[in-house]
Order: structure tokens, then sequence, then C-alpha cells
């Protein structure tokens, strides 16, 4: 395995999760104030950096949950050694300023806050839904940017559906708002329409043509309907991003958004192909995932890479024989590393003697002679053709049935 490079000289990327706010624009999920501020100390432990905690002009309720999270987890600094500071809280705004003033006065009491203005760029989103000129578009982005900047000193700026906009005109609207005070510029895929390279080229020509550029981090935001978020949202890293938005399991809106565990975990295995560092606690990766799951109702698909529930399973015989031998064999992150601590052999019709006997053992059969194996693995095969998948309860049922007829 080549040599990892030297995490200090590398930059560090900004983990910036929307799991409450973009998450939470799946269809069908609502999550009340009190999942919400569960979610976002889980998320603080994790390490996330910047959480945009919801859309506050949206519904007094999302109001309520943003400026209870400012206030409550806002300050904590539990679990974030590592990072030296506790998360900016982030609250979504349209251009237009009762979002924008609204979205301070719910995030104005977290110790580090951020105004996050959205405005489409697109000429299909100028013409049918804002139905304003490319002119009109820069001058409203100038004009809000800079209210935002007189409240707040950290403001993020997002032309919507920038993965369809004419770059040109993205230069032209970014370096504008960088002049008006904007220190983030994300560029949202909103329909998930790219390809990575695409998306990754597109990242390259903004920083490269938007005079300023240097003054603003980068940022991804990536959609999922082709199932190129995590792709595109490395592609944006390889070309200079240093900022991802991201959701824990992918959730969003339609094909959901860029899964977090997906990109850290791409991040934490290929650490010479990507220039960044990151201050995730993987290890919480598989409990987070699953409170998510549970609170937004909306299950993790069982081979759903990282947090799906058969990530780590292995059943087929050649696979479990190569993984008891070595894990390296069939694994290329170690599950624990991810919070995964189940067996993670999964006994059924492909199963070899190796995997069963190993199960045997950890059931406490550590002494069982070679016929009382064999007869015990020839039952366990024939009940493997009937049942899907073999549990401990049956093992130790077929077990004690061969050993009373012997
Ligand atoms: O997908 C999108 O364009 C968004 C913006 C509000 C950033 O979610
Ligand atoms: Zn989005």
């Amino acid at each position: 395995m080549a040599s990892v490079q030297n995490q200090s000289s590398k930059d560090k990327l900004i983990i910036f999760d929307t799991t409450l706010r973009d998450g939470e624009q799946s269809p069908g999920v609502t999550l009340n104030a009190d999942d919400k501020i569960q979610l976002a100390r889980a998320l603080s432990r994790l390490g996330v950096d910047v959480l945009e905690a919801g859309f506050p002009v949206a519904s007094p309720g999302d109001f309520n949950a943003v400026q209870r999270i400012a206030r409550e987890v806002g300050p904590l600094m539990e679990g974030r050694d590592k990072i030296g500071k506790p998360m900016v809280i982030a609250g979504l705004a349209r251009a237009v300023e009762k979002d924008i003033r609204t979205a301070y006065d719910a995030v104005k009491d977290a110790p580090l806050k951020r105004i996050h203005i959205f405005l489409a760029t697109s000429d299909i989103h100028l013409k049918f839904k804002l139905k304003i000129s490319r002119e009109q578009c820069v001058a409203r982005a100038i004009e809000f940017v800079r209210l935002g900047r007189s409240l707040c000193e950290d403001i993020e700026f997002s032309p919507e559906d920038a993965g369809r906009s004419d770059p040109d005109f993205l230069c032209e609207v970014l370096a504008a708002v960088i002049e008006a005070g904007a220190t983030t510029l994300n560029i949202p895929d909103t329909v998930g329409y790219n390809t990575p390279s695409e998306y990754g080229a597109r990242i390259k020509y903004l920083i490269d043509n938007t005079a300023g550029s240097e003054k603003a981090i980068w940022s991804t935001h990536c959609h999922n309907d082709l199932g190129l978020a995590t792709a595109n949202t490395l592609a944006g890293i390889t070309n200079g991003a240093r900022q991802v938005e991201v959701t824990i399991n992918g959730i969003g809106e339609r094909a959901g958004n860029t899964a977090l565990e997906e990109v850290v975990m791409n991040i934490h295995t290929h650490p010479n192909t990507y220039p960044v560092h990151h201050t995730i606690n993987t290890v919480h990766f598989a409990r987070v995932s699953q409170m998510v799951a549970d609170l937004s109702g909306m299950p993790v698909q069982p081979n759903k890479a990282i947090v799906g529930k058969n990530a780590f399973l292995h059943e087929s015989g050649i696979h479990q024989d190569g993984v008891l031998k070595n894990k390296e064999t069939y694994e290329i992150i170690r599950p624990e590393d991810v919070g995964v601590v189940t067996n993670n052999l999964v006994l059924g019709k492909h199963s070899g003697r190796n995997a069963f006997r190993s199960r045997l053992t950890d059931l406490g059969y550590t002494d069982i002679d070679q016929d009382l194996l064999q007869s015990a693995f020839d039952e366990f095969k024939r009940l493997a053709d009937q049942k899907q998948q073999i549990t401990d309860s049956d093992i130790i049922a077929l077990v004690s049935d061969q050993m009373n007829v012997a």
C-alpha cells in the first residue's frame, strides 16, 4: 500500500451537513424540533463543520427548530477536540429580504453562524421560474448578499441550478457576490445533471475565471438523480472545492444528495488521491445513519455503501473463507472504522465448512469432533436450501440434534 501523505500538508475539507434542510426535503419526511435537536447533537459529535439546520422562513416550526439548534447545540464542544471549535449553524434564505432577516434571527444566538442565500442562475429558471433577466439576476444577487453581509460575517451564496447555468454568466454573478461580501461560493448541481468530468471541469473553470475567486471557499452541492452525486463531489474536490454539502445516508429531494459517509470514506480509503483531510469521527457512522433512518422513516437500502446492513457481510463460501484467513481479501474498509461491530459472516447455502466451523466456535462449540462437525454441516446445507439465512438459533438446534443422534 502506498504511504499516506502528511495530513497537515493538506487543505482541510469543510463538511457542510444539510441532512436537516435538504435531507428533510425528501418526500414524506418531516422532522420535529426534538428530532432535529437530537440529530444536530449527533452531527456535532460526528465532527460536522457546518450544519444547515433548516429554512427558517419556511414555517414557524422550522424557525423554532433552527433557533433551538443555534442556542442549544451551537455552543457544544463535546467530541470536537480535533476540530477546536463548535459547529457553524447555517440557515437557508432565498434572495429576498424577509428570508434573509428571518434566517439571521434564527441563527444569531449560535457562537458561529452563517446565512446561506440562493438565487437561480440558469436560463431555464430565470425565464420560467423567476421571470427575470440575467441583468436583474446579477443586481438581485448583489443587493441581497450585501444585506446578508450587513447582518452576518459568514455568507454563503449558491447559484441554484449552476450545473445547467452558462459558465461565463456564473463567473459574472460569482465575481459580483464576492465583491458584495460572500465568503463561500457553493455550486449546486440542483437536478443531478452533470457527469463527474463535467462537474469537475466546471468547478475548475469557475475558480480560474471568477475575479476575486481566491477570497472565497468553493463548495460542491450535488444531487443523485443519475447516481453520480458522490463521484461528482469527489471530482469537485480534485478540482479545488474545499467544502462539500452532504447528507447522512444521502437523503434529500428526489434521488437525494451526496452521502456524507461515502465522500469521507473515499478520502479515508484513498488518502493520496484527494489533496484534503477531514475531521469526521467515522466510528459514529453506523449509529448516526441508524438514527437518521429511524427519525426520517427512510430505511437504508441493504446494499448501500458504508452504512447498508450488507456492506460488510460475506455470504459466499469462497469470500467467507478468504475473510476468515485475512479480512483484506474482501474488505477495503475495516467495519470497526465506521462503527460496525456485528459478526460479518452470514451463513446461507453458499457458505463453506470453514465459516460454519468458525460460527460454531463463536457459539461456544470449541471441541466438536470431525464426525459431528461433518454431520452438522450436512444438516446445515439441507436447511440452507430451504431458508435464505441461517440464524444462530438454527445452528444451535441442529448441533444439539446431531449430538442426540450421535
Ligand atoms: O440543490 C440546490 O440547488 C439547493 C440550493 C438551495 C443550495 O439545495
Ligand atoms: Zn439541494
